[in-house]
């Protein structure tokens, strides 16, 4: 049996849209790359698996990416690929891209189930270059050989949550992924989950994030992400948080850094400097 990379892969995943899959890729792209740097000078990989192609246009600051060369996602699914040659990004991070409204990685679906093996076997070939230290992996919301290729190539799941009598539905639906990936990948695990657009002010909230501690235990993150319109910016204008100067941008900021610190923290990546231990949750200011 083939074994997973074993340079820390970590997926980010749910089946449902819009929680904020891409947007945590993102920044905590910018923030490994840009605002920490990993040891030993080595590298961040991101691959993007959604046909809907924002993390790859956000990291490649433009829309049209159709001619950016290199390798694109949906090549990892052939059997053979020689050379794989991810394109490198303003942020220094690399890239394996998918564009927007990729039909070519959507297309993926019509192939037999197998496909999803290939992804693993040829992101295993590429760590192996020693060249990388973390790859991220951005993950389409729905049930699909992509997500299931995504799960199969990691060692660490993070899946980000918006409290809703919803989320934990959206767990159990991950989690029938996760079994599939564990055929060919035993060793993946459910690292953390994120809860996303949190309002402290919302008893609902609150209470939704009190039932989530009691099912998930410590697989909860301390740290949450409220919701905080500066964020949506950063997303529009592919840039970091931090380099946002207004007050409820720097909120977010410093929650965006704890996260990424508790990422680091769960999945063991070995950086330029050491992190802080764990601290208490950051929430700084009114969004
Ligand atoms: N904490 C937040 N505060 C404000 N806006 C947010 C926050 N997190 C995400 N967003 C915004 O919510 C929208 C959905 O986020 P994002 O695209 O990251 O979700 P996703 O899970 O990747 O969605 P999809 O499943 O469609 O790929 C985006 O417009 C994003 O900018
Ligand atoms: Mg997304």
């Amino acid at each position: 049996m083939t074994t997973s990379p074993k340079v820390p892969t970590i997926a980010f995943a749910n089946l449902k849209g819009g929680v904020g899959k891409s947007t945590i890729t993102l920044q905590t792209a910018y923030y490994l790359s840009q605002k920490i740097g990993f040891a030993d000078d080595k590298k961040l990989l991101v691959v993007d698996f959604d046909p809907q192609g924002n993390t790859s246009t956000r990291m490649l600051q433009r829309t049209d990416i159709e001619d950016a060369g290199g390798t694109r996602s949906y090549q990892l699914f052939n059997e053979t690929l020689d050379t794989i040659k991810p394109v490198l990004t303003p942020c220094g991070a690399d890239l394996i891209y998918a564009t927007q409204n990729d039909t070519v990685l959507d297309d993926i679906e019509l192939l037999s189930m197998d496909v999803f093996v290939n992804p693993m076997e040829h992101l295993t070939r590429l760590a192996e270059s020693g060249k990388y230290a973390a790859i991220l992996i951005d993950c389409p919301p729905s049930r699909s050989r992509k997500l299931i290729a995504a799960l199969a190539c990691a060692t660490d799941i993070i899946v980000p949550v918006e409290v809703s009598g919803f989320a934990k539905d959206a767990l159990t639906g991950i989690m029938k992924s996760i079994e599939t990936a564990e055929q060919v990948n035993p060793d993946v695990r459910l690292t953390g989950v994120i809860i996303n657009k949190f309002a402290s002010r919302s008893h609902r909230h609150v209470h939704e994030k009190n039932l989530l501690k009691e099912a998930l235990g410590d697989l909860l993150f301390e740290q949450t992400l409220s919701f905080r319109t500066p964020l949506d910016e950063a997303n529009s204008l592919a840039i970091p948080i931090w380099s946002m100067g207004k007050g409820s941008a720097r909120a977010a900021a410093a929650e965006i850094k704890a996260v990424c610190e508790e990422i680091i923290r769960r999945t063991g990546l070995k950086m330029n400097k050491p992190v802080p231990p764990k601290k208490k949750s950051v929430r700084k200011a009114k969004s």
